[in-house]
């Protein structure tokens, strides 16, 4: 079997080409990459076994130059003889930025360039399965405080938090455009958060989002709001395993569910007994959120509520020395918080069912136990700057 993998430069997709170079029954993996020569495109590949000292077999991977940017993609995929006997693609290349700021690349990305993969895919010869790598998170922002099914997306009415969500449901109904239901398989993670293994993770996305509500400490948040994440190795393995298991759904949610779901507080409470010289966590209500920022402007009205935590404004002075920063990072958190107050945790009985070697999830309050020297070393701004 031959699989032809976009997006294996990235956090999720990294984890997927390690786990897919393990399998047999895979013959050659065709990295589609950005890269201005094989050459950086091969060292590219290297460094992705190198982080965590997998075994990078050069024969079995090969690097496919690039972007979903171009306009002739299609036609570049079309021409090159050496990716027509693909039997997989798996399409984990995406744009995942919840900044206003690149909603335009993010549509282009994810809706455009899905397209012209396609494009290519409905006249491979051999082509078995498009395993599109969406999110649970499509469902949108109304859906709030309950546990989530597959069939509830997509649903044209959803409103969504970020365009990044809009795109990626999007995504799923361009696919049934152009292949029949036979070749279609869609995985749904819900949050990927770091890695459950002792190891550094691939990347620091969403673990930066702890990183900075780890430095805020007056958060405003519900504590007790439903979390559905898990972490990257637990998701490539369930991904992976569903290709090659007896499916009898076309969509899974690769998620926590319920029973390894979360909870603000639960994974606050992990960093607290690790980080035991910040101030105590306290949670408040998220019209906060602005208060803060005010603050941060130097205009926030005296008799506003945030001055009740004197200890938090002189703890935030001392580490900040420019609050400016702190307007910074959470421009940054804006939409994380806003997917944490939504309570959504997604269903996993489908995946639990039909991949019995994918067992429940460890919760996120424990796995990251396992990132906290790592969320040490995180640079917050420059998270915040390139969100
Ligand atoms: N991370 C999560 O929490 C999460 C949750 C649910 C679903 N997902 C889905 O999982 C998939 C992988 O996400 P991820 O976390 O691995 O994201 P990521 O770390 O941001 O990686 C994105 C990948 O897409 C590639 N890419 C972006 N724009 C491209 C372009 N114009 N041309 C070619 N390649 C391009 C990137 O290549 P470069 O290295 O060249 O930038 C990178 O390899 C995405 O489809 C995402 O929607 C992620």
């Amino acid at each position: 079997m031959n699989v032809f993998l976009t997006g294996s430069t990235g956090f999720l997709g990294g984890e997927l080409l390690v786990e897919l170079s393990k399998r047999k029954e895979i013959d050659k993996i065709y990295c589609f990459l950005r890269a201005f020569s094989e050459d950086e495109a091969n060292i590219k590949l290297e460094n992705i076994f190198r982080i965590h000292h997998d075994y990078y077999d050069e024969k079995k991977i090969i690097p496919i130059l690039g972007n979903l940017f171009d306009e002739h993609l299609t036609d570049l995929l079309i021409k090159n003889n050496t990716i027509t006997d693909t039997d997989v693609i798996i399409h984990s290349a995406a744009n995942t930025s919840f900044s206003k700021i690149y909603d335009d690349m993010v549509e282009r990305a994810n809706m455009g360039g899905l397209e012209k993969i396609l494009l290519w895919a409905k006249q491979l010869p051999h082509l078995q399965t498009f395993l599109y790598i969406g999110t649970a998170t499509i469902c949108g922002k109304d859906i709030k405080n309950r546990l989530i099914f597959e069939d509830e997306s997509p649903n044209l009415k959803a409103s969504h938090l970020v365009k990044y969500t809009y795109t990626k449901m999007h995504g799923e109904l361009i696919i049934h455009r152009h292949l029949t239901e036979d070749k279609i398989l869609i995985a749904r993670p819900s949050i990927i958060m770091g890695d459950s293994r002792k190891v550094v993770p691939r990347s620091p996305v969403i673990l930066w989002a702890a990183a900075t509500i780890n430095q805020l400490r007056l958060i405003p948040a519900d504590a007790n709001s439903m979390l559905d994440m898990i972490p990257v190795n637990y998701a490539a393995d369930a991904i992976v395993s569903l290709l090659f298991a007896n499916r009898n759904h076309k969509v899974y949610h690769i998620s926590s569910g319920k029973a390894a779901s979360t909870t603000p507080a639960k994974v606050c409470s992990t960093m607290e007994a690790y980080f035991t010289d910040l101030p105590p966590f306290r949670f408040k209500s998220k019209l906060l959120l602005n208060q803060i920022k005010l603050w941060a402007k130097g205009k926030l009205q005296p008799e506003s509520e945030l001055y009740k935590y004197p200890e938090y404004l002189d703890y935030w002075h001392h580490v900040f020395e420019d609050p400016s920063a702190i307007r910074i990072l959470l421009a940054g958190l804006d939409p994380y918080l806003g997917f944490m107050e939504l309570g959504q945790v997604f269903d996993n009985t489908r995946l639990l069912t039909d991949v019995p070697s994918i067992k429940q999830s460890l919760p996120a309050d424990v796995y990251i136990s396992n990132c906290l020297t790592f969320i040490e070393k995180i640079d917050l701004l420059e998270g915040a700057l390139n969100p």
